[in-house]
């Protein structure tokens, strides 16, 4: 697997999502939080555009009837094209999570010097990357 540079990670604020190019498949990049998820672009159902969807949370039950919460907001993906809806931290589909599920990439922040410092120092110049990037393996 490689891993690619596909942006700041400041450029996606909690909640919104990014769209790239990665070694030719288009991955939708989303903000939790803070925390950063890939999913292919493409739903396992007949192949609408993630990246188009809305997100919504899970309304659960409570303990007592008529008691209900909104929880994870913002974490669960709406297909554009049928309304399937998907777990963006894990993929899995709502309606059957143990067979059907979008494609997750591995998506992490690294610090600009994690990336770029190394070997490419030009001598007697310090070189400083100050800002955090997304990146995506593939
Ligand atoms: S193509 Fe996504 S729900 Fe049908």
């Amino acid at each position: 697997m490689a891993r690619h540079v596909v942006g700041l990670a400041s450029a996606v604020a909690s909640g919104e999502r990014l769209v790239a190019e990665v070694a030719g498949r288009k991955v939708v990049i989303f903000n939790l939080g803070g925390e950063f998820f890939g999913l292919f672009n493409r739903c396992p159902h007949q192949g609408g555009d993630l990246c188009l969807g809305r997100t919504t949370g899970l309304v659960e039950a409570g303990s007592e009837p008529g008691e209900y919460s909104y929880t994870r907001r913002g974490e669960i993906l709406r297909c554009p094209w049928h309304g399937w809806e998907f777990d963006i931290r894990t993929g899995k589909s709502r309606a059957e999570p143990g067979r059907i599920r979008a494609k997750t990439y591995e998506v992490e922040v690294k610090r600009g010097a994690e990336l770029f410092d190394g070997p490419y120092q030009a001598e007697n110049v310090q070189v400083k990357v100050e800002q955090d990037y997304i990146v995506v393996e593939v």
